[in-house]
């Protein structure tokens, strides 16, 4: 049998800007529907396989229930137990699960894990979160903030604390959006040089003085200092990472009207104060929940393509 080649979702710049303007689109079509309890089942009968080898809530949750109100289920995998962590290699897992499904999400450590899984899949694959990126969590980031304040072509994104996974993804955001990225981390957590160099200066600036970062930006965004899978490096962090928080005093470096958001969990005392996140410029349950409507945008237009219903 000739399997038709399936598209993936593992980088956000996998997709182009025009994709991406049609996700937003069917997004706000998806969301009012489900925000005015319409019935809308264009996935019956499919199914999303779920893979998690690190800890989740709200990308489970947001899959999950996605997958359902579409009409679809959704079967959750982990490492624990099933045969993924006794040793089955990814290339035969990629080849039994996609025979089984009509979709899989992964979320792993090596982005080289995603890749090795797509290339051996007859289905499409969404990235969940690796150590490099979280694409899905851009999904939702850009288009609260789109929903909120409208374009975020030309605007100014503070990010501050780790360049982790998610900082990664802003900066590949900023490039496919053309807005630019402030980033602020303590001396030895920078974005590395061959990313700085690729992003360069119309999109991405990197400040040693957080405040300077957050100076007129449009939003600011924080993530945890020590994401999944560096948790040996906690101690060191907290104590490195303690005068990149965002406070107040930070917050009125922006823009009176920046919004903050923070892709959750937080950790409140540590890269953001209480004051902020619980703050009126904080949107993070909207992002939050803006996860559940752009990947139910994003599986349909993996699984079906583009609609105009
Ligand atoms: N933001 C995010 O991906 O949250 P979870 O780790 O809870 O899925
Ligand atoms: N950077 C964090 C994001 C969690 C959603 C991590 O990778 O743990």
């Amino acid at each position: 049998m000739i399997v038709a080649a399936s598209r993936h979702f593992l980088q956000l710049k996998d997709f182009s800007r025009e994709d991406l303007d049609y996700l937003f689109q069917r997004t706000r079509t998806i969301k009012a529907r489900f925000k005015s309890y319409q019935r809308y089942w264009p996935l019956q009968d499919r199914t999303l396989v779920m893979i998690f080898e690190k800890a989740s809530t709200r990308t489970r949750l947001s899959f999950e229930a996605g997958m359902h109100q579409l009409g679809g289920s959704a079967i959750y995998l982990n490492t624990r137990d099933s045969q993924l962590g006794r040793g089955e290699s990814v290339e035969d897992a990629a080849q039994v699960i996609s025979r089984m499904s009509d979709i899989v999400m992964i979320r792993t450590f090596e982005q080289e894990i995603v890749e090795r899984f797509a290339s051996h899949s007859r289905v499409p694959v969404i990235n969940g979160l690796t150590n490099q990126y979280h694409p899905c969590q851009l999904l939702a980031d850009i288009f609260t903030y789109i929903e909120q304040r409208g374009p975020i072509q030309g605007r100014t994104v503070a990010w501050i604390g780790d360049s982790n996974n998610v900082c990664s993804t802003w900066l590949q955001a900023a490039e496919i959006f053309d807005f630019k990225v402030h980033v602020s981390t303590p001396p030895g957590y920078e974005v590395a040089a061959e990313r700085a160099d690729f992003h360069g200066a119309d999109h991405f600036e990197q400040f040693a003085d957080p405040v300077d970062a957050a100076r007129g930006a449009d939003l600011v965004t924080t993530d945890v200092w020590t994401s999944m899978g560096f948790e040996a490096e906690n101690e060191v962090r907290l104590r490195d990472f303690a005068d990149w928080q965002v406070d107040a005093d930070l917050m009125r470096a922006a823009k009176a009207d920046a919004l903050f958001m923070h892709c959750l969990p937080a950790h409140r005392g540590q890269e953001v104060a209480a004051e902020v996140i619980d703050g009126v410029q904080s949107v993070v349950w909207d992002e939050a929940e803006n996860r559940l409507h752009t990947q139910k945008a994003l599986v349909e237009f993996l699984i079906l393509g583009r609609l105009n219903d």
